[in-house]
């Protein structure tokens, strides 16, 4: 699969001289689930701001769809609409009176027919769970609702790509497995969703593809299965192991438990020791 996003040899610096990114090649291959993992400071958010154009590189190239991101306006537009960036601090991102006209914001901007906009924010509404919260002011919600209203006014622009920016921050167990239910079932409709998040074992558990940043440069970026060969570089990325890949492999060492491939979830682990 060719990558639907990529950065070919990027360098990033803020006004302030602080350089975030350092020659940074990278693509998302469409459709995939990938996982971005790395220490604070790493580049993560600073790589999304790129993928969606909010900024630009001062050395290589940003490419969508197989060609070069432009900067005009109406390039960038097009960008936006393709690629939805969820931030991570959702009160950032709503901004109006009720959930329902947050989420109509996007698609009102882009001068969609009245009908096409109330089936996509109701749509949004629906894939989020918050048809039943519609008309409630934004500032009166939970802070996982705000996540959920945040992804609904990201999911009502029809993207192609999703980007999260460290979702399960601040959610608790119950509500980050909740919301792997949600991105699975965005990824079945063919998104490609890219996330950035510090939970390995949520990272090892949901996504096809892990992802490591270091110090603005890749660490490497490998498939989910094929974990056991760049498992040895976490320690030194500041990164603990997946719990359940740890434990495996020390139930393995002990010949407790069969098979080559790791399991992936806590269900997948307690099954295979049945
Ligand atoms: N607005 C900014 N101005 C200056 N430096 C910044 C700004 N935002 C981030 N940085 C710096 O850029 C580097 C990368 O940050 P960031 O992309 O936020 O990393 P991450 O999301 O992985 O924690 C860090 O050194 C951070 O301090
Ligand atoms: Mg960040």
């Amino acid at each position: 699969m060719p990558p639907v996003l990529e950065v070919r040899d990027v360098e990033f610096s803020y006004p302030d001289g602080t350089r975030a990114l350092q020659s940074l090649s990278l693509g998302f291959a469409r459709g995939r689930r990938t996982a971005l993992l790395g220490r604070n400071g790493a580049g993560k958010s600073t790589l999304f701001a790129l993928l969606n154009g909010i900024e630009r590189p001062g050395r290589g190239e940003v490419h969508f769809d197989g060609a070069p991101v432009a900067y005009d306006r109406g390039s960038l537009r097009q960008l936006r609409r393709s690629v939805g960036v969820v931030f991570q601090d959702p009160d950032t991102q709503l901004f109006s009176a009720s959930i329902r006209e947050d989420i109509s914001f996007g698609p009102v901007n882009l001068g969609l027919p009245r009908g096409e906009i109330q089936q996509r924010v109701e749509a949004a509404l629906a894939a989020v769970g918050l048809t039943a919260l519609a008309e409630r002011p934004t500032h009166a919600l939970s802070y996982g609702e705000k996540k959920r209203a945040c992804i609904a006014g990201v999911l009502a622009m029809d993207p192609r790509v999703l980007i999260l920016d460290e979702p399960t921050a601040g959610l608790d167990p119950p509500m980050a497995a909740e919301l792997m239910i949600l991105l699975n079932a965005l990824h079945e409709r063919g998104i490609t969703v890219i996330l950035a998040t510090h939970d390995v074992d949520f990272a090892f558990a949901w996504a096809d593809d892990l992802c490591v940043l270091q110090e603005g440069t890749l660490a490497f970026h490998a498939a989910a299965d094929d974990f056991s060969a760049v498992a040895e570089h976490f320690p030194g990325l500041g990164l603990e192991l997946p719990w359940v890949y740890e434990v495996f492999g020390e139930l393995w060492r002990k010949g407790a438990i069969d098979g080559e491939t790791p399991p992936r979830t806590r269900a997948e682990l307690l099954a295979r020791l049945r």
